[in-house]
């Protein structure tokens, strides 16, 4: 059987976390968890959660470490997670990140690897003001980046309706950004300092960015990072 394959994309908004962590998914068969998508869930559904993450994530803001920790420790313990997975967007905070370290610890688990998606800024605003979804099944598009092969059309389901998501406006943005640079790059040298972290070109195209990510992966050896 092959080895479990646990790990951590990072970057700031618009980095590529969730672009690359669904091509993870699909070809390693490990389980991507996004905490954006699994709280904008809860929004929608009107929950306890999702109420009070509402006006946090339309704010910019990142909501309780509390309340993250919580739905992270129950949603790892999933059966897709049986290979491994892929934390997009997780951990935020330093605090969230002792919280995995003693989670992972419980369950006998080490990370494989942290991968920090290395991103200019600048290039932020205008690749999350381009970005749209389809609504049927998910899948990510850009204006200009990665528009779908006939105009209106998704590729992966035939859907002909797409959303744009709430906080994707440049005042949001600009707020996520500085959330992101005072509160979630601090945990870089954590990583650091466990010999965990790889950094990758974020601005390089799409393909090239996979092409990294799967060269660190494959540097990681028969092991990977299980016990
Ligand atoms: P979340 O949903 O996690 O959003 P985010 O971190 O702001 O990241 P994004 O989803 O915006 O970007 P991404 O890096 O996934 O980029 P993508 O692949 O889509 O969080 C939303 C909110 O929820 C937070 O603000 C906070 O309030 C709350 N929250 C979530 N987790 C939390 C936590 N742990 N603690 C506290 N609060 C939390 O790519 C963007 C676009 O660019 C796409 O259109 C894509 O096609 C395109 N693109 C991707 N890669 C490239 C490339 N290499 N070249 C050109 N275009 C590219």
């Amino acid at each position: 059987m092959s080895a479990r394959l646990d790990l951590i994309l990072l970057g700031p908004p618009g980095a590529g976390k969730g672009t690359q962590a669904k091509r993870l998914q699909d070809h390693h068969g490990i389980a991507q968890i996004s905490t954006g998508d699994m709280l904008r869930a809860e929004v929608a559904a009107g929950s306890p959660i999702g109420r009070e993450a509402k006006a946090i994530m339309e704010s910019g803001g990142l909501v309780p470490d509390a309340v993250i920790i919580t739905m992270l420790g129950e949603r790892i313990t999933r059966p897709d997670c049986a290979r491994g997975f892929i934390l997009d967007g997780f951990p935020r905070t330093v605090p969230q990140a002792q919280a995995l370290d003693r989670l992972l610890e419980e369950k006998g688990l080490s990370l494989s690897a942290v991968i920090e998606l290395a991103v200019d800024d600048a290039a932020l605003i205008e690749r999350i003001a381009g970005r749209f979804t389809c609504a049927k099944c998910g899948a990510g598009y850009h204006d200009r980046f990665h528009p779908p092969r006939v105009a209106g059309v998704c590729d992966a389901c035939g859907g002909h309706e797409f959303v744009r998501r709430a906080d994707d406006n440049r005042e949001t943005v600009t707020a996520r950004l500085a959330a992101y640079h005072r509160q979630t790059a601090p945990i870089l040298p954590h990583y650091a300092a466990q010999g965990r972290l790889f950094r990758v070109d974020g601005m390089a195209e799409i393909d090239e960015v996979t092409r990294q990510v799967e060269a660190v992966l494959a540097g990681l050896g028969p092991s990977g990072g299980s016990r």
